[in-house]
């Protein structure tokens, strides 16, 4: 049987290719990661993104019993959410949080990290390249995982 990674986007990463180009660039998102699911057919890939902390949330709980891996971008709840923060901490497979500018080099606010403690690996400022260096590194954490 396959195994299952999920991808999720937070906030305002639907718009990812016209938002802010000079800080996320102009490829289209969804477009790009629907590529990545035919490249890593291997996997079993869905996408999810959402606007809602809480519709986060509530995914989050949704798949926890039947998830290999996880991919999270959680864009501006990465500095603010501590729901989604908890919902990170019910998971029991390996997660890799995303994110496509040098994040950790911008703005103060954004310094405020509530998720990376939950995160195994973290990908930042390679742009939305990002997911494939995620899903590269979950593929060989993944097939050197025998169960
Ligand atoms: C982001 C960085 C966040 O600070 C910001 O709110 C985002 C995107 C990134 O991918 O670089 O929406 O997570």
């Amino acid at each position: 049987m396959k195994k299952t990674i999920h991808i999720i986007n937070g906030p305002n990463l639907n718009l990812i290719g016209t938002r802010e180009p000079e800080m996320y660039g102009t490829v289209n998102l969804t477009k790009y990661l629907d590529e990545l699911t035919v490249a890593y057919s291997s996997f079993e890939i869905f996408i999810y993104q959402s606007n809602s902390e809480g519709e986060l949330v509530d995914y989050l709980q949704k798949i926890r019993h039947q998830v290999s891996g996880i991919i999270i971008n959680p864009a501006a709840y990465t500095h603010t959410s501590i729901a989604l923060r908890d919902a990170l901490a019910l998971q029991q497979c390996p997660i890799i949080e995303v994110h496509i500018s040098a994040v950790s080099h911008r703005e103060n606010f954004r310094q405020t990290n509530l998720i990376k403690d939950y995160s195994w690996s973290i990908i930042e400022a390679k742009g939305i390249e990002g997911y494939r260096i995620a899903l590269d590194r979950m593929k060989e954490f993944l097939e050197a995982d025998r169960n």
